[in-house]
């Protein structure tokens, strides 16, 4: 069966909620997965699908719970020898350039390891949405058979 490891990178708690809804639909599918809020490489190694699921924080930078996370996988360049990926960001377009930075900068990673995107970055702009999860979640579910494609 395959597992699909959750990446969520929340200051405030929305992308974690969000996240956690998300694992909450892979599992009606019958999909095993796993919301990580304080990862390690290996469980990014052992998954075999990613999803990534952050805010922005700063000016365009990843929140805190993620950053250690994201300077390992750039120092110890995991290859994921496509493995299937997405993205999820959730930001607030009033921050102009650094919109979506977080997820952007996710993406651009996951890419340059080789993995592969399953679809274009989706982008949630809280000036539009409030209940983030009613985008992320159907939109992932629309995923399912790529992330879990052998
Ligand atoms: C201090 C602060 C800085 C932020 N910086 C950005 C930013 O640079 N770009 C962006 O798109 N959104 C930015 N945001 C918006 C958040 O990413 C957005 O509100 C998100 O939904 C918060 O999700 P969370 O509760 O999971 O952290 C910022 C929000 C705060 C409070």
């Amino acid at each position: 069966m395959a597992k699909i490891s959750i990446f969520a990178g929340s200051v405030y708690g929305n992308a974690q909620h969000v996240a956690e809804e998300t694992s909450g639909m892979f599992e009606k599918h019958g999909i095993e997965s796993e919301v990580f809020t304080d990862p390690e490489i290996s469980d990014f190694v052992d998954a075999y699908a990613v999803v990534v699921i952050t805010s922005t924080t700063g000016q365009g930078d990843v929140p805190p719970n993620l950053e250690l996370f994201f300077s390992d996988l750039r120092d110890e360049f995991p290859m994921m020898n496509s493995k299937p990926f997405a993205v999820a960001a959730l930001g607030d377009s009033s921050y102009g350039e650094s919109y979506c930075g977080a997820g952007k900068q996710f993406q651009e990673l996951l890419t340059e390891l080789q993995g592969k995107p399953v679809a274009e970055m989706l982008e949630v702009d809280a000036i539009e949405t409030l209940a983030a999860e009613e985008e992320v979640v159907p939109w992932l579910e629309n995923l399912v058979p790529q992330l879990i494609e052998s």
